[in-house]
This record gives C-alpha cells, structure tokens and sequence, in this order.
C-alpha cells in the first residue's frame, strides 16, 4: 500500500466502460476495462442498456483499484468521459425508462427537419452553432415524443450517458458543457440551456441537468456508490466532457494551432477556438471544450477505423491486423485506381446524410486483397481530409501541429497515407487512452494537482514520432482525392433510390 494521491477518470464508451487511474504527475497506473453490449433492433438504430453502463463501470472501477494495490480513499477526485449526444431518459424516482438511443443512431431525420423548420436554420445556427443531426440529442427526444408516448408522458430526466453514470455516482442530475452543447439545445455562446431553443421544441428545462464546466466539481460520490466501488465517499467528481473535447485534453489540443485527429470507431479532425465560432454552413460541429474558456470545432465521419474493422471481419475474419496490413505496403499510392467511399454507416461531416453507402469503385480483375486494404486506409484519409480542409477554411490560423490518437493510430502504414493525403505533419503523443485520461486530468486539476488544464497538458503530454508527408505522394494523392470528392454527388441519387426500393 501507498500513500501517494490518484485522479481516475471513467470512460463510457460505446464498446466498454474503462476507469483509468494516474498519479500526481500524470503517470497511467491502472487501466480497468469491461466490454458493452450493442443492439441494432431494427435498421438505422442503435441502443445500449444504462444499467450496463452502470455495472460495467462499477467493475472497471474496482478492478482498476486492484490492480494498482491502492485503496480508495487515495483516489481524490473522479473525472467523467464518454461517448455522447446518447438519449437517456429517466422517470421522476430515476429509473431508466427505455434503452438509451445512441450518437451513432439513424432513425432521426424526420425530427431533425422538424426542428429545422420549427427553428429557422439561420437561428439553429446562431443559437446552437449546428445544424439539426441524426446524431444529436435533441432529435431524439422528439422521436421519443412522437413515437412512444407512453414513455414520453413519465419522463422527468434527460441525461448523457456519462452523466446516467455520474447519476449513480453521486446522485445529481449534471452534465459538462463540452457534452450539453451536443445536444443541441444549448446556446453556444452563453455555455449553457437555450430558453428559446427549449421553448421552441416544448422541452422542459427542468428535465435537464445542471451544466458545469470541465474541472468544475459537480457533487461527490454517495455512501453506496463508495460501498459498490470501493471509492471513498465524498470524494469530488468533476464535469469532465464528451469523449471528444476530453480526448483532446488527452492529448493536449487546449490551445490554437494544435488539432487533434482520432482515429477510433469514428474519424475526428478537432480543433479549439478561443471563441464560439459557427461554421458559416454549419458543416462542422461547433461545441464548448471541456477546458474552460474555450470552444471547438469538428468533423465527425461516423466509420473510420470502423470501416477497418467492418472490412477485416467480413473478409478475413480473425487475421490480426498487423497481418492484414503488411501487403498493402507494397500497392503504389491510389491502390491501382481503387477508391473506397467509407460512409458505411451513413455521414456527418461534410455530407450529414444518414443514406450515404460505402463503396468500392474501380474495381478490376487486377485488384487483390492488398489493393481492397490499401484502398480502405485511403478512402478513410480521404474522408478525414474533408473535415481537415473545413477546419484549414474556417479562418483559426495557423495549424501547427497534428495529433492523431486512437487505435487505427498504431499503423504506420495508415499514419503516413494520413500525412500524404492531408499534407500534414502527424505526431503521436504518449498518451494512449485519451479520452479516458484527459478526464482524469480535469479530476486533477479540479483538486489543485495543476492550475490549469492547460498547464496539466503541457506537464503530461509529451509528443513521440513525427509522420511528415512526402512530397510525390502528396503530389500523386491530389488526383485521387478529386475523384473521391466527385463520388457522393454522383452515387447520391443511387444511394436515395436504393434506400427507397
Ligand atoms: C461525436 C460523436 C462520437 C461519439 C462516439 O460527435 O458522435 O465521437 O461521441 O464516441
């Protein structure tokens, strides 16, 4: 045993609830981690059970203490991430009153032209600084309204996902301002609820939790939370922020000119402003940061290392993915005139289009698996250059430095088709569970380990390698990545009249 103090930060993430824990000068002590359930009952939709997040949590916390051979009452403060805009609602005695409807659900569009039109896009945008997605909250909630009266009619909390685990926690309805700007209902600018977006859609303020900042502590944790998690009770939680804002405080994208890009499940390109700056179209998501004081933007591709893992265990179910990878080194950049069009899970940035299909396009008798693989990588760094060209036109300046994080970062292969194909410089940053631990920064910062997020960033995260990009392939690419941007205009009227038939 030992009497140094730890920070923890809980991730609940779309596959697995994690608790991370660090001590004082940011070092990873324990990693806990248990894998969640998906259901996709009908197509487009996409649910979890809250009570999973819960236990699933509950167990990470405990296994995360065990495995660092540390009490609990050494850990001072908590820290919550997770995957957000996820629709959790609660009756008045806080029971979970239906299957929590996900970030990457589809069902919305109906809802989202309906707050459009309610709203006005103009005054959307200049209250919540986006345009009405399937992914969002709002939509949701109004799909609930429509479609499931019954469970409507007793509702009385709204809650992110974390924020359900933060309920169970400590008992208080809260929410960060990072993760309630997700949903859409918020006005950008104030950092907190809009009277006039609720009033418009007829939800109740009162539904929704308090808003604090990211290393604002928002309650502590209960006698029986401590007695299930081995936590002490009333150790401070903090805000913490939506698995994005919090990955990026992760890796240190807490001041302008450093963008983070994360390649995990979906694809980020994220970038801080000091100021609530709306895309002019509202092409990117433009959200609070968990880091007080600042705003962000972003663009979202819903299949990123997902279409990976979609194409890895369709067509070679079981190989590892170092093993899948290594042949397509050897396919010349363009893999010989193949290009993958990844929506396969529809699209938000730039086209937000729950209809957009994958593709592959060009394909010969020629083409083998290496080329199909190679192909995949590109079409993901086609799309993720979209979002980059978005953020290099929305007049931030400069950008310094690329972060990328996230699983499909561990190939080198895949890094430099990135640095080729957006003319970046990549680097990677020691710190693997971003999200996770930037949550448990915002814990450390909220109990005076560091004065700022800012300086919390700089004393822990430190870069590793560099990926530049290489001029003839950069030069090559060009030629590709027009011929992919023709792609969804062209396919569209396919993809519209397939999803019809
Ligand atoms: C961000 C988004 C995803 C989820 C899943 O807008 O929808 O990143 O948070 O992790």
């Amino acid at each position: 045993m030992t009497s140094k103090s730890f920070f923890l930060g809980i991730d609940v993430s779309t596959t697995s609830a994690k608790a991370l824990l660090i001590d004082e000068a940011g070092n990873v002590v324990a990693t806990g981690s248990t894998d969640l359930a998906l259901s996709t009952p009908k197509p487009l939709w996409s649910e979890q059970n809250p009570y999973e997040w819960w236990d699933a949590a509950v167990e990470s916390i405990r296994s995360a203490l065990n495995q660092a051979g540390v009490r609990g009452d050494t850990v001072k403060a908590v820290g919550l991430t997770g995957q957000m805009h996820g629709l959790t609602l609660l009756d008045k005695a806080g029971k979970v009153l239906r299957p929590a409807i996900l970030w990457n659900d589809q069902r919305t569009q109906a809802e989202c032209d309906e707050i459009t039109q309610t709203l006005g896009l103009e005054r959307l945008l200049a209250f919540t600084g986006n345009k009405a997605l399937t992914g969002f909250t709002a939509p949701k909630i109004l799909w609930v309204r429509k479609n499931e009266p019954e469970v409507y009619a007793q509702a009385a909390h709204i809650l992110l996902p974390k924020d359900y685990v933060r309920y169970r926690l400590t008992g208080d309805f809260a929410v960060d301002k990072a993760d309630g700007s997700g949903m859409i209902l918020f006005d950008l600018k104030k950092r907190d609820w809009s009277p006039e977006v609720l009033d418009a859609l007829q939800i109740p303020l009162e539904w929704l939790p308090k808003t604090y900042e990211g290393s604002e502590i928002t309650g502590v944790i209960s006698a029986e939370a401590a007695a299930l998690t081995g936590l002490k009770a009333g150790v401070p939680v903090v805000g913490g922020g939506g698995d994005q804002a919090a990955q990026a405080v992760g890796v240190g994208a807490v001041v302008s000119g450093v963008v983070a890009l994360t390649l995990g499940t979906s694809g980020v390109i994220f970038a801080s402003t000091p100021a609530p700056y709306i895309e002019k179209e509202g092409r990117l998501h433009a959200f609070c940061h968990s880091a007080p004081g600042l705003w962000h933007f972003m663009g979202v591709m819903l299949s990123a290392a997902g279409s990976l893992r979609w194409y890895r265990d369709t067509f070679a179910p079981g190989r590892g993915y170092d093993d899948l990878l290594a042949p397509a080194h050897q396919i010349a950049v363009g893999s010989e005139g193949l290009l993958f069009l990844p929506y396969l899970t529809g699209e938000r940035t730039p086209y937000p289009d729950p209809l957009a299909r994958g593709a592959f396009v060009g394909l010969t008798v020629r083409h083998t698996m290496p080329s199909m693989t190679r192909a995949v990588l590109e079409g993901v760094a086609f799309g993720l250059r979209d979002s980059m060209e978005l953020i290099r036109n929305a007049g931030l300046g400069q950008i310094d430095q690329v972060r990328i994080s996230g699983g499909g970062a561990r190939s080198a292969l895949w890094r430099q088709i990135l640095a080729d194909v957006m003319n970046c410089e990549l680097v990677t940053v020691n710190t693997t569970e971003g999200a996770a631990y930037g949550s448990a920064l915002l814990a450390g910062v909220a109990a005076g380990a560091w004065s700022s997020v800012p300086e919390a960033c700089a004393a822990t995260v430190k870069t590793l390698s560099c990926t530049a990009p290489q001029p003839q392939a950069v030069a090559a690419y060009e030629g590709f990545y027009a011929q992919y941007r023709a792609l969804y205009p062209a396919l569209k009227p396919t993809f519209d009249a397939v999803a019809s038939l």
